[in-house]
Formats: C-alpha cells, structure tokens, sequence
C-alpha cells in the first residue's frame, strides 16, 4: 500500500505562527508534527510515501526527512501550490498510488492509543472500498461526520453540518482502494470551490463500500488547528511521554522495532541529536534493543 502525507494549507488559525514556516513543522511535544502522521503510516506498514507540501515549505520537510532511507522507507516529495481541497492529493499522487491501494493522511492529525498498530494494521490489509476511522468528539459541527450500520459500513455522512446526525467526527485517515483515482478525478469542486474528501468517501457510501472503523473513547485524536489546542497537544503528549518514560511518534524508534533499521543505524541517527532529550532517548532505545 502507497501513503500520501498532505501537508499543505494556509494555517490560517494559526498566523502569525504560520506566516513564515508550515504548520506541519511546527512543535508538538518535543517534535515536529509531521512525525505524527508519518509514524501512523509507518504503523499501517506503509514504506513508500508522498510528502505533499506547500512550494515554500519543500526545501525544510526535505532537510528534515531527507529521502527516508535513514528510517528504511522511500519518501518523496510534490507541491500543492493552492489549497484546492484534501482530495486534490489524490490527483497529485495519482502516480505514486499507481494501480495499487493507498493511505491519505492529514499532516495535522496526531493519533495516540493502545492497539492502534493492530487496529491500522489489521485494516489496512486488504483494502476493498474504503476504510474511514471515526471518534466521537463534542463538537462534530466542525467536521465530517458518519453513520453506520449494525455491521459498521457507512450509511450517512455529512460536512461540517449544522446539525449533526451523529457525535462520530471522521478523522483525517482514509484508506482507499485503486478506484480512489477515478473518482477523484471525476470530482467537481463544491461550493467553496475545493476537491472535498468528503465526495469521495460519498461515492465509496453510494456503492455500499465505505467502512467506519470506531477508534473509541479509549483514544486520543488530538486538534493542531489552534493556539489553544496545538499546546493541548503538546501537553498531551509530554505528559504521557514524561509519566511514561516512553516517547509517541518516534520515527527511529518504530523503524527499530519494525525491523526496518538496526540497532547501529539507530544509534547513529540518535547521536547526530545527542544534544537534545529526544536524540538521548533514540540511543537509549538503539542500546535496550541491540
Ligand atoms: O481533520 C479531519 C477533518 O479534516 C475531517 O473531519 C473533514 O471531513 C475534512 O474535510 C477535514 O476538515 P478540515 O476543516 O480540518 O480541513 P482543512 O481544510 O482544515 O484541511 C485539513 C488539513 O489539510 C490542513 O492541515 C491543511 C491541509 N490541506 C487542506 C486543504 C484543503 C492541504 O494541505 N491542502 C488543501 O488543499
């Protein structure tokens, strides 16, 4: 299965934080926010991955991930130079996706919980229409939402509606089959003038080939869109990661133990960061698992 990371966008809420740099770049914890989604598909058991970005922002996610051969995985790089809506990366990975699968995450979606490597996993196997991950928030007004039935498939979804006919947000993981392409490519845009995610997964509803896997109230899915909520996330995840003494979205880390580094290749890569608690915990990690 092939992976697109967007990472575009304006950042709006977010000037004048995002007038200069990506909001994708910007600090969560004691990392860069792209380290949450890229571990994600790193999880799902993707290893071939489209880093669409802003053109002013290429050069910066390229000194930060280079090519990804360090973390055992094949990175490489498109621009959106306007915001013409999520399913736009579809049309601009269409030849990175290929004839195969693909796995479109938002580079602002931080997920965090327990068995979430099997739930992805386990999902990501197979992928027959498409696989939507839904959690239920307080204000689903703000984002798409689903319903299923008894068995889990798609029956209703709405944009951002005004009323809401259920509390289960859809995040901004989606897991297509090949047919993504063509529908995205027969998209029009809507009302606000973008390729809308939201008629894609319509589409897969209509052919009663969307699924709505429940992520539960088990797990966080944590908003970066604020001031407010991107140092909620942070926090977030300091707090765990100072309680526990174990770090989220580690890229070195799951490389190691999804055996796509060695314990060398590990250490190497915490040393060039020894200066910092992030590069000692790569190398105490490279040390616990030689
Ligand atoms: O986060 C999940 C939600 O994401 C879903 O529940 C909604 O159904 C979906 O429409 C989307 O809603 P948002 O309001 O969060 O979409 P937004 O336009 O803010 O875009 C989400 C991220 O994708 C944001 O970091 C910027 C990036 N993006 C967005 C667009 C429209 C791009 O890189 N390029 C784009 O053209």
């Amino acid at each position: 299965m092939k992976g697109i990371i967007l990472a575009g966008g304006t950042g709006t809420r977010l000037h004048p934080i995002t007038i200069g740099t990506s909001k994708q770049l910007l600090p969560v914890g004691d990392k860069p926010m792209i380290y949450y989604p890229l571990s994600v598909l790193m999880l799902a058991g993707v290893r071939d991955i489209l880093l669409i970005t802003n053109p002013a922002d290429t050069a910066r996610f390229t000194a930060l991930l280079g090519d990804g051969s360090h973390l055992g995985l094949r990175l490489t790089y498109a621009e959106q130079d306007t915001p013409r809506g999520i399913a736009d990366a579809i049309l601009i990975g269409a030849e990175h996706i290929g004839d195969g699968p693909v796995a479109l995450i938002l580079g602002d979606n931080i997920f965090h919980g327990t068995s979430f490597s099997e739930t992805l996993a386990a999902n990501a196997r197979d992928v027959r229409g498409c696989v939507l991950f839904g959690y239920p928030v307080n204000d689903p007004q703000r984002y798409g939402v689903g319903e299923t039935d008894a068995d889990g498939v798609l029956v209703g979804l709405q944009e951002k509606p005004e009323r809401p006919r259920s509390n289960r947000a859809i995040t901004g993981l989606y897991l297509y089959d090949n047919d993504v392409v063509d529908i995205a490519k027969n998209l029009r845009p809507s009302a606000r003038g973008e390729l809308e995610i939201t008629d894609v997964n319509r589409v897969y509803l209509e052919r009663g080939l969307a699924r709505l896997v429940d992520l539960g109230r088990g797990f966080a899915w944590l908003d970066t869109g604020t001031p407010e909520s991107l140092l909620q996330a942070g926090q977030y995840v300091r707090t765990l990661e100072e309680r526990q003494g174990v770090r989220i979205a580690c890229l070195e880390e799951i490389a190691l133990r999804l055996g796509l580094i060695d314990a060398d290749a590990c250490h190497r890569l915490g040393s060039r960061m020894a200066a910092s608690g992030y590069g000692q915990y790569v190398i105490s990690i490279a040390a616990e698992l030689r």
